[in-house]
């Protein structure tokens, strides 16, 4: 079943919103050659403690996952494109990190991902960013009362794959509310005119990722959570919480 949202849940929504660019903000300007993935878990924890919010990612436990997700972001760098794990990895000068969050205020959640480089970036690297952003820029442009849900991922397909980056379909986003995931599915890549018909009141995490290589196949890390491109090339993920409304789509994962 789809929830739709009432103009007070959303507001709601958005205090979630709120706490997931702070942990964005605070792990951003923590994450520095040397640092681990661990540490920065920890900069999340606090942000979201002190913020008197929950963490949506700890203990969760999807058919995806081998084990309860033990931290409470999501830290994939380079050719994990999903889901790394916050481990005792310490990153390096130029590494390419996707920071993706999910936090819930009074039982609402939002879900949000931002990626950037640590140290020296590659022009590559800042490109393939650029790209995402545009893409995921592309599909909350999409998010209008009386279209389709297949012109997002239609509008993102068109961005990404124009680039000549490759792309996947089972990890997309998703309607979300009192829990981070509600139906519906909201595909990478869709076809126009297609799918669900967008409303006032639906709320959904729209969440691109790239793979600098060009192919579509990825692979399950033998951590059981990272997803990585099956070539190894780069990848980058980026997220927004969106609410559609009667004056379009309102993003709800900004400071
Ligand atoms: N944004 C990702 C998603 O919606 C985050 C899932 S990570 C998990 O699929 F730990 F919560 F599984
Ligand atoms: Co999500």
């Amino acid at each position: 079943m789809i929830e739709l949202k009432s103009v007070g849940e959303i507001d709601a929504m958005r205090e979630a919103g709120r706490v997931v660019a702070a942990v964005h903000g605070a792990v951003r300007e923590r994450a520095a050659v040397g640092v681990s993935l661990k540490q920065l878990d920890e900069v999340a924890r606090t942000v979201i403690e002190e913020a008197r919010a929950g963490a949506s990612f700890l203990g969760y436990h999807p058919s995806f996952g081998a084990m309860p997700y033990p931290g409470v972001i999501c830290t994939s760098v380079n050719g994990v494109m999903l889901h790394g794990l916050p481990s005792p990895y310490r990153l390096r000068d130029g590494d390419l990190v996707s920071i993706d969050c999910a936090a819930y205020v009074d039982g609402w959640h939002a879900d949000g991902t931002v990626s950037f480089v640590v140290g020296q970036p590659r022009e590559e690297d800042l490109k393939l960013i650029k790209v995402a952003e545009e893409t995921l820029a592309a599909g909350i442009e999409a998010a209008v009362p009386g279209g389709r849900m297949g012109d997002i991922g239609h509008a993102m397909s068109t961005v990404g794959r124009g680039a000549g980056y490759g792309m996947q379909n089972d990890f997309g986003g998703h309607g979300i509310g009192r829990a981070m995931h509600e139906s519906p599915f909201v595909p990478n890549e869709a076809t126009r005119g297609r799918g669900l018909r967008l409303r006032p009141g639906l709320v959904i995490a729209i969440e691109p990722s790239l793979m600098a290589g060009g192919g579509d196949e990825y692979v399950m890390d033998s951590d059981g959570w990272s997803v990585c491109s099956a070539d190894g090339s780069r990848s980058v993920h980026v997220e927004h919480t969106v609410a559609v409304t009667e004056d379009g789509p309102v993003i709800l994962t900004l400071p």
